[in-house]
């Protein structure tokens, strides 16, 4: 069961409590297993992968040295560097049927929905699926986090009636990716903005996409599985879905000319929650966000007009008047995001291609030392009722 105290990984409580403790409402305050892979103190705003700051390896590492840390436990060296971009440039190529596949999807499908499908399509395409070995599932690991990005680009391009961009065999995740998407190579800001972004968003603790994933990878299913289960955790507004909310909102201010306070007011007065704000573990400002409200302010800049950035600091001073609440990791993304050019509901997919490298460390961390994750239920309903004949019932 899911136990209030910490414990030793893959140890349950002691079965006595299981249907008398009152259940926790969202698992809040609930500790459900041990981990070495985050720490985040919400009373603080800080988080640490592994030992390190989140302000220390946004500034200082790039995404890949970021993804060898969360599988490792420890920084690579630059032979180890070396290797790990090798695997994750060579295995971009996205099998030829789901690429054919990505050109019939239905017309205006969801993202999230079309990369949740492809992933599990993955599966059926690597010999190595069903194969447990911990080597095989840090190769197969590798290949999701080196794959993902091509899906996501492969989507956009194809559903606006532009040919596929097959990838190249070199430079970082974030150039390729970038690459694939407008079918030219980012220049050195774009690529820098976009890896920063994605090591803001690798990893965060047992947030609801890992913990649907890793109940999935205590059962020993396979990878994929889990991670297909973890994408459908996190496409929820009130989890990675909310960045794309968030500019959808910018962009509805905008176009009705509103004042982002009077708008933020009216809809707090309409008892509506309101898309980057609050989370469940930080109670001061997201570190995330401090960092990614900076890269806005400096794209913004560059780019010529602060609108969405003003307006995002509008909106962030009316909730800390109003409600007290500060922005978290998908408040500034968006702006971030549109500010690149890219489409809005590409913001939770390229989430997703972040945090893949997080997923997949915690379901490795699971193997480990597996036990079957199964809560237990507070039973609140009926008791001793009779089975009648059916023409008797009400
Ligand atoms: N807008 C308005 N009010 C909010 C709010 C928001 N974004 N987030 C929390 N609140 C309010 C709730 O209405 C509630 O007020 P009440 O006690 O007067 O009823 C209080 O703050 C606590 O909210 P609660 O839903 O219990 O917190 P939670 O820990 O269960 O939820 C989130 C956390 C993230 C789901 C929640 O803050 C939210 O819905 N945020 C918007 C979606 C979002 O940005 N998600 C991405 C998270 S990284």
């Amino acid at each position: 069961m899911i136990s209030a105290t910490p414990k030793a990984p893959g140890r349950e409580a002691p079965s006595a409590r299981t249907t008398e403790t009152p259940a926790q409402g969202g698992l809040k305050d609930v500790v459900a297993l041990s981990s070495d892979i985050c720490h985040i103190n919400g009373q603080e705003g800080e988080l640490v992968y592994r030992g390190y700051d989140i302000q220390d390896l946004g500034a200082n590492a790039a995404f890949e040295e970021v993804a060898f840390l969360l599988w490792n436990g420890a920084l690579p060296t630059q032979g180890e560097l070396d290797e790990v971009l090798y695997h994750l440039q060579n295995e971009r190529d996205l099998p030829g049927p789901l690429v054919e596949w990505l050109k019939s999807v239905p017309p205006g499908s969801d993202a999230m929905a079309v990369l949740r499908t492809a992933i599990s399509m993955l599966a059926l395409y690597d010999p190595e699926a069903e194969l447990m070995t911990p080597e095989a599932n840090y190769r197969k690991s590798i290949r999701l986090t080196a794959q993902t990005p091509g899906i996501i680009a492969a989507l956009d391009r194809l559903r606006k009636g532009k040919p596929y961009v097959p990838p190249v065999h070199e430079g970082s995740l974030s150039a390729n990716f970038l690459y694939m998407l407008n079918g030219e190579w980012p220049g050195a800001a774009a690529e820098r903005t976009l890896s920063t972004a994605l090591v803001l968003h690798a990893e965060h603790g047992l947030n609801a996409s890992t913990f649907a994933g890793r109940v999935s990878a205590s059962t020993l299913s396979d990878i994929y599985s889990a991670v297909t289960g973890a994408i459908g955790a996190l496409k929820g507004p009130l989890h990675g879905g909310a960045n794309i909310a968030v500019m959808k909102m910018l962009l509805d201010i905008d176009g009705r000319g509103e004042s982002p306070s009077d708008y933020i007011r009216e809809m707090l007065r309409r008892h509506e929650r309101i898309a980057g704000f609050g989370h469940r573990v930080y109670k001061v400002l997201d570190p995330r966000a401090a960092i990614l409200r900076d890269m806005a302010g400096a794209l913004s800049e560059e780019s010529g007009s602060t609108k969405w950035y003003d307006m995002s600091l509008e909106i962030a001073s009316t909730m800390l008047e109003a409600k007290g609440l500060y922005p978290n990791v998908d408040f500034y993304s968006a702006s971030v995001y549109y500010t690149m050019g890219i489409d809005c509901d590409l913001y939770t997919p390229i989430f997703a291609m972040s945090r893949m490298t997080g997923w997949t460390a915690h379901f490795m961390e699971q193997w480990k030392n597996n036990r079957l994750i199964r809560p237990t239920s507070e039973y609140t309903g009926p008791r001793g009722l009779k089975v009648a004949p059916i023409g008797n019932r009400a």
